[in-house]
């Protein structure tokens, strides 16, 4: 799978007033009406437990210049304080934060899950989009890359 180049996102969700947040590049689009996405996310992150609480998520589609972000996001930088003082963001209209500076935003409501091995596949339905700017942050071969 290294071989396949894949957008690097932030999925996001709230569990207990708290924010949590991870890097993700499993995001694919997988209906266009309704629209929807699905993630799939590994069954120990805390990312997981906060969206099977809230039943939604939010999605930032992250820039090159923001490839920090994901290593922060990812537990290999030090870790978000709860709530995100030290990550530049804003909350969408479902309560859960979408992180500033993005290439694009999803908001969605949690409509399916599957479970697949060790992650869960978690179905979104798309409840609001918004498009930023920026160079897109590609994952290839193990390494951070954009397309221009
Ligand atoms: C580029 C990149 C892509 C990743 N994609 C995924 C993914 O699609 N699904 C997943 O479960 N974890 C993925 N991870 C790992 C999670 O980001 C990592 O396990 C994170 O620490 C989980 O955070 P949490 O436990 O706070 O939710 C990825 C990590 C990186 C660096």
């Amino acid at each position: 799978m290294a071989r396949l180049p894949a957008g690097v996102v932030v999925v996001s969700s709230r569990l207990d007033g708290e924010y949590r947040g991870m890097t993700v590049s499993s995001l694919v689009s997988i209906s266009l009406e309704p629209p929807m996405v699905l993630v799939g996310l590994e069954r120990e992150s805390a990312t997981r437990a906060a969206v099977l609480q809230a039943r939604a998520f939010n999605v930032s589609v992250l820039t090159r210049s923001q490839e920090f972000l994901a290593d922060r996001l990812s537990g290999r930088a030090p870790a978000i304080d709860p709530s995100w003082s030290t990550l530049p963001h804003h909350l969408g209209a479902n309560g859960i934060p979408l992180i500033d500076g993005c290439a694009a935003w999803l908001e969605c409501r949690l409509d399916q899950v599957h479970e697949a091995g060790d992650h869960d596949l978690f179905v979104g339905h798309v409840e609001s989009v918004a498009a930023g700017s920026g160079d897109p942050l590609v994952l290839w071969d193990r390494a951070f890359w954009t397309l221009r």
